[in-house]
């Protein structure tokens, strides 16, 4: 890959540069992810919450979760760096505790980052302040009514542009809020999130039920701070968390594990790719995370895991694991909405697995992806088409044929992180050049994705 311009990994800021990838003809190489990014911007959230002194290490450096550490430094938390590698950076917080936090003085930047602005909302909803909270283009066009209703229905003022559907959003938040009783509208981990984090701030025991099972970070998180989480499960798969209003979430020492949503980039590669061989180390492999792990390995990927601590999982803390993926012959799969839930964030990469694969693959009920950084139904179909797959898409379902034979071609990554992640693992198997547009977007989660290419193809 060539570079045009220092600025290719320049955070946040829509680039109009573009990125080149050749074909590879071998793959090996040892990696180490960025922090994962949901749990980098719930460690700093909630060292805001707690009083006294946090400490965050390996928590990743892109420009998402450095949008967290500012917000969570506009509402009075000391935050600082003491150091970073380019990808992952550790943080001392020391914050007065929930009770101490003041209103900002202006609005609050949420970027590209969905996350920030839906968690810090359950969190403001709870505070005795006004704050206004906004981000870049593709935030303003991302749902937010599936946060005001409920935190609307436990007391709090919230108000958004077009009829209360889009950003920038107002919340007035009071103390203490209604505990509620609510299912959430969506398969959401930010909404969970959001309503448990407001439940803290609650006049008694509220509980967020979930049909479909989203990742539990903000309840192991919670638990391992003091907080009692409880869960409970029904018959039919559904899940309800309780959390008791006014419980004081305590300060602690967080060690963030590796993203597996970016290793999701490297497994694909290393699977679809005849020559490779590729090692993660310390990938984060929380059951309500690893689905993709699962997914490519029914689809025949060779994956070898190799678990830190090989204990019961105990809700607590986060499982940790090496992983090994080597070259594959995959088969094309039927995935459901249950699947897109558990690997939300994976869709695009797995549809260039199936494009690989033998036989076709159908996902259906993948809505939600039309309401990410960008609409990654229309986006992935677009650059896997342009790259010479065949990819149907029907309302909220995809359809994708495999053993595609691709060729390099001009591909645009929408300003979407995980477009051009995609776009650039296609690149490396797709015959001569594959160019990226704006491929600087990769940076919001994963800092040295370009670097880590150039160094698995050398
Ligand atoms: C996230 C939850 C998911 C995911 C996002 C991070 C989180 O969003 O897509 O990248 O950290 O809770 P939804 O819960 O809205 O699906």
């Amino acid at each position: 890959m060539t570079r045009t311009g220092d600025s290719i990994e320049r955070a946040g800021a829509p680039t109009r540069e573009v990125a080149r990838v050749r074909e590879a003809a071998r793959l090996r190489g040892e990696l180490r992810l960025p922090g994962d990014k949901s749990i980098s911007h719930r460690a700093l959230m909630f060292a805001a919450l707690a009083a006294g002194e946090s400490r965050i290490d390996g928590a990743g450096d892109g420009a998402d979760v450095q949008t967290t550490a500012r917000i969570v430094a506009a509402l009075g938390a000391t935050v600082e760096r003491l150091g970073t590698d380019g990808r992952n950076v550790s943080y001392r917080v020391v914050s007065p505790g929930a009770d101490g936090l003041t209103e900002p003085d202006g609005i609050l930047d949420c970027g590209n980052s969905g996350t920030s602005l839906r968690l810090i909302s359950g969190i403001l909803a709870g505070l005795p302040m006004t704050t206004i909270l906004d981000g870049d283009a593709s935030l303003r066009r991302r749902p937010v009514a599936r946060i005001i209703e409920p935190l609307r229905s436990m007391g709090a003022v919230l108000h958004a542009r077009r009829n209360d559907t889009l950003p920038p959003l107002t919340v007035v938040g009071r103390t203490p809020l209604r505990a509620i009783d609510i299912a959430t509208p969506v398969p959401s981990a930010q909404v969970k999130s959001a309503i448990l984090l407001a439940g803290l701030r609650a006049d008694g025991r509220t509980t967020v039920r979930e049909a479909i099972a989203t990742r539990d970070h903000t309840e192991r998180m919670l638990r391992a701070r003091g907080v009692a989480v409880e869960r409970g499960d029904s018959a039919d798969g559904r899940v309800a968390w309780t959390v008791q209003g006014g419980v004081a979430v305590g300060a602690v020492q967080e060690q963030v594990p590796g993203d597996v949503s970016a290793a999701a980039f490297w497994l694909v590669a290393g699977a679809i790719h005849p020559d490779a061989e590729l090692t993660l180390h310390d990938v984060g492999v929380n059951p309500t995370r690893r689905a993709m792990i699962d997914i490519l390995s029914s689809m025949g990927a060779r994956i070898e895991e190799r678990p830190h601590h090989p204990t019961a999982d105990d809700g607590v803390g986060e499982p940790i694991a090496d992983l090994v993926v080597r070259s594959s012959d995959l088969r094309g799969i039927d995935l459901g909405p249950a699947d897109v839930a558990a690997a939300i964030d994976e869709i695009p990469i797995l549809c260039l697995a199936a494009c690989a694969a033998d036989g076709s693959t159908t996902i259906r009920g993948a809505g939600e992806l039309r309401h990410k950084e960008s609409d990654r139904i229309a986006g992935i179909a677009a650059g896997l088409r342009a790259l010479g797959a065949r990819v149907e898409t029907d309302g909220d379902d995809l359809r994708i044929d495999g053993r595609a034979s691709l060729r390099g071609a001009p591909t645009d990554s929408l300003d979407d992180h995980r477009l051009a992640m995609t776009f650039a693992v296609a690149g490396l198997v797709a015959a001569g050049e594959t160019t990226i547009a704006r491929p600087g977007s990769a940076a919001i989660s994963y800092p040295g994705f370009f670097d880590d290419l150039e160094r698995v193809r050398a």
